[in-house]
């Protein structure tokens, strides 16, 4: 059952998703060369904290960190621990929120301090895939045409999707119905009315599409070695454009805490 958000559910919801979207720009600019990835989960924590929210990840289904960093050829579900980020690396990171009962999802891959060239290009073919996705997102269309979009841009750039993980709706749980792939799903071909809340997160390799999970039991990498990225935004389908709703606005980037 898909669940619309009334105007008095997105009155909780836009700032949650106005958090998610606050820590995700705030832990983006803590990044640099020697910081540990648990040095960048405990700062995502103290930002969660000091904007009265808390993680919608630690916990769910027994995760153990407060975000998502996946580095290099990491594409989602990395763990905190003591790696160091170094100078060319790139970084996923995917924060979630939960904030006056509803959740906020929202993802960007960033270099740290700079990168080459293809990995520069694959987090601008990912970024821009999400808006080419998030502008079917429209009354009227199907999820298959979001997933079509961003399949056809990422597959015409020479990039693959990531085919085991899909979006998703997202409202007072984080994972609601209906899943949106990144690639065309028969199955998945509901159609998109206004209040719908969807987390549109294209996931794209450099490589072949195929991953494996880590030891660890979370960390998703590819299969290849081949480099990753992850873009993400909780949308809310509206009678005009799409609303993108992780944006950061009226947030205050330096809260006293
Ligand atoms: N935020 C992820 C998503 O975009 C889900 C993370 S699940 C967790 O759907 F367990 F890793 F937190
Ligand atoms: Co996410
Ligand atoms: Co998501």
């Amino acid at each position: 059952m898909i669940i619309l958000k009334n105007e008095r559910d997105l009155e909780s919801m836009r700032p949650a998703c106005n958090v998610a979207g606050a820590v995700l720009r705030d832990v983006a600019a803590f990044i640099q060369p020697g910081v540990t990835t648990r040095q960048v989960d405990n700062f995502a924590a103290e930002r969660i904290r000091a904007l009265g929210a808390r993680s919608a990840f630690l916990g769910y289904r027994k995760y153990p960190c407060q975000t998502c960093i996946s580095v290099n050829d990491e594409v989602v579900h990395g763990l905190a621990g003591d790696r160091q980020l170094r100078f060319g690396d790139i970084v996923s990171i995917d924060c979630g929120v939960m904030f006056k009962g509803f959740v906020g999802d929202t993802a960007k891959t960033v270099a740290v301090g700079g990168c080459g060239v293809l990995a520069q290009r694959l987090m601008d073919v990912t970024d821009q895939a999400l808006y080419v996705g998030i502008a079917e997102a429209v009354p009227g269309k199907r999820v298959t045409d979001i997933s079509r979009s961003i399949q056809d841009y990422v597959e015409n750039n020479g990039f693959n999707v990531v085919r085991e993980f899909v979006g998703h709706g997202v409202g007072r749980t984080m994972h609601e119905e209906p899943q949106v792939p990144n690639f065309v799903d028969s199955k998945c071909n509901q159609r998109l009315r206004a209040g719908m809340t969807l987390a549109i997160e294209p996931m794209v390799v450099a490589g072949h599409s195929g991953v494996k999970i880590l030891k660890d039991g979370w960390t998703v990498v590819t299969q290849d070695g081949s480099l990753a990225a992850h873009f993400e935004h909780t949308v809310l389908i509206t009678e005009g454009e799409p609303e993108i709703l992780t944006w950061p606005e009226r947030i205050p980037s330096k809260l006293k805490v």
